[in-house]
């Protein structure tokens, strides 16, 4: 069967951990694996704007002997005249792996549904898997083990980042709180979720309002975007809404003296974080960044390998 990457919690525990373990030796030798070698192709489509995404995956997709198809919505069928799931059976024919930027998390389900070769996930309105293989890999690089860590991730909880950190974070074991106003706390389906998967890994999830006592002892702090790609509109409301939530070096000084900072980026300095907090001694959003490239090649190694598998 397929195996397709379109939500956190479509990997179990030790899924993540052997893409993680992959990762680490990717990164230790960079052109170490040829997967793709042939060449073979790999669709990158893009719905909206991106920078580390577009790079890692294109760079990634070279590194492994594979070429990078990278496609804009706007310069496609997809979107306008044919359905995620026709575009599925045209790619499906031609290339190894198919990568999606998107909106509805919907339209992804369509793609992946029958379809031949691996669908990846490369954000959506409700979650941004890759990330947080990358954000999990530079965790374990800085504090060891994730299993028992605590991360706390402050502001839009409803937004794919939070969902993503509380899915991906208790797969891992490790216990997410999540602070945020109450109309802006994850849905209650991820929520759920969430529960479900925590009760097998050990980990937890915690729902706060209060941002003090969501930083107070955390080893990771984390903050995303007030105004995701989509939700411009709503720019004025969610700045007034989430002020409170905002990282400053007070948060910081609350979270464990080890603690470290990650954002996915891009970053609103002032915003959500402060320069001081992002561009601080505790912030390794350039490690979390690299670590992308890495992650991404681990994974598509390991979804092209499970395909080969009866
Ligand atoms: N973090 C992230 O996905 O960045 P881009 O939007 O630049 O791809
Ligand atoms: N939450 C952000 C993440 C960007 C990588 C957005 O969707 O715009």
């Amino acid at each position: 069967m397929t195996r397709h990457l379109l939500r956190d919690d479509d990997l179990t525990t030790a899924e993540q951990t052997e893409i993680l373990d992959l990762a680490v030796e990717l990164k230790k030798d960079r052109w170490a694996d040829k997967t793709l070698a042939g060449p073979q192709t790999v669709a990158v489509i893009f719905d909206k704007s991106s920078t580390r995404t577009r790079v890692s995956f294109a760079v990634g997709i070279a590194d492994l002997g594979g070429s990078p198809l990278i496609i804009s919505t706007a310069n496609s069928q997809l979107g306008g005249k044919e359905t995620p799931s026709d575009t599925a059976r045209v790619l499906e024919r031609q290339v190894a792996a198919i990568v999606w930027r998107t909106y509805a998390q919907a339209g992804l389900e369509e793609m992946a549904e029958g379809t031949r070769v691996p669908v990846i996930n490369a954000l959506s309105d409700d979650f941004h898997p890759c990330q947080l293989l990358a954000d999990l890999l530079t965790i374990r690089e800085h504090k060891g083990e994730l299993k028992g860590l605590t991360l706390s991730f402050f502001g839009d909880g409803r937004s794919n980042m939070a969902h993503s950190y509380v899915l991906a974070g208790v797969t891992a074991g490790m216990h997410v709180r999540v602070a945020s106003p109450a109309a802006y706390a994850p849905r209650e389906d991820v929520v759920a979720d969430a529960h479900r998967r925590a009760a097998e890994t050990g980990g937890s999830l915690t729902l706060l309002t209060d941002p003090a006592q969501a930083a107070t002892g955390a080893d990771v702090i984390v903050t995303d975007t007030w105004v995701s790609m989509g939700k411009e509109e709503e720019k004025a409301a969610r700045l007034r809404d989430l002020g409170d939530f905002k990282v400053t070096t007070g948060t910081m000084s609350l979270a464990d003296p080890a603690a470290i900072f990650i954002h996915c980026l891009p970053a609103d300095r002032g915003y959500e974080v402060d320069p001081e907090v992002i561009d601080g001694p505790q912030s390794v959003v350039w490690d979390e960044a690299e670590n992308r490239l890495h992650a991404q090649k681990a994974l598509l190694v390991w979804l092209i390998g499970k395909q080969d598998q009866p």
